[in-house]
């Protein structure tokens, strides 16, 4: 079976990174990952990425004179690796209209909310001061709005009363682990098609009950 090729995009630490290599390494992956890049030269995934044998860059915006060269730079890197998906794994830059039309229904991120509740940054803390009663996280497709686009898979996890932020963020980042992986998954075994604003998953074997997801089949 061809592999689907990934690029994965980071910004700091990489857990989810190498949560998708381990799942892309096992026998019966749909995908494997051919490129890693990060935007920041600090990025502890990178490392992690090259001690695993991945081929890693560091592109960053400082480099370049306008964020369009940056992500042109960015687009063309990706390109040149025969990725065919590209995965936002923690990478902490809104990506301009250019790149997200070019990768449409190609590039997928993973947000620790629920969404569309707490788009944005530090939204376990949010969800802490909120008193929300549930967390969680989505792996979605990637439109021009901040954290918004075709919700492809959700966890979700309980929000304790003694949770204070880093708890909470800690329980919510495992699901992310499985989720991610999970989408991916789908996508490289061909079962995930965009409709409108929604996805459908074909045939979604799901053996983690945390998952929420509404499984519209195609036929
Ligand atoms: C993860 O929690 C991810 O969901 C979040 O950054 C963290 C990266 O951790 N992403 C966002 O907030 C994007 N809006 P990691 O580097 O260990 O994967």
């Amino acid at each position: 079976m061809n592999k689907l090729k990934v690029a994965v995009l980071i910004s700091g630490r990489g857990s989810n990174m190498m949560a998708l290599l381990e799942a892309s390494r096992q026998p019966e992956s749909s995908f494997e990952i051919c490129l890693v890049i990060a935007n920041r030269s600090d990025a502890g995934g990178l490392a992690a990425a090259q001690q695993a044998g991945i081929e890693a860059d560091i592109i960053k915006f400082g480099d370049f004179e306008t964020r369009e060269a940056f992500e042109e730079a960015l687009h063309d890197r990706i390109e040149h690796s025969d990725a065919r998906l590209v995965c936002l794994a923690g990478f902490m830059w809104l990506l301009g209209d250019a790149f997200v039309q070019n990768w449409r229904d190609r590039l997928i991120n993973i947000h620790p909310s629920l969404l569309p509740a707490f788009k944005g940054l530090n939204v376990q803390a949010q969800a802490v001061e909120m008193g929300v009663r549930f967390a969680g996280c989505t792996v979605h497709f990637v439109r021009h709005e901040l954290d918004d686009g075709p919700i492809i898979v959700q966890a979700v996890v309980p929000v304790k009363p003694a949770d204070d932020e880093n708890i909470l963020a800690a329980r919510i980042l495992e699901q992310e682990h499985i989720i991610y992986p999970q989408a991916v998954q789908w996508i490289g075994e061909g079962r995930i098609r965009v409709s409108g604003e929604r996805v459908l998953i074909d045939n979604a074997d799901i053996h983690n009950e945390a998952i929420i997801s509404p499984f519209d089949t195609f036929d």
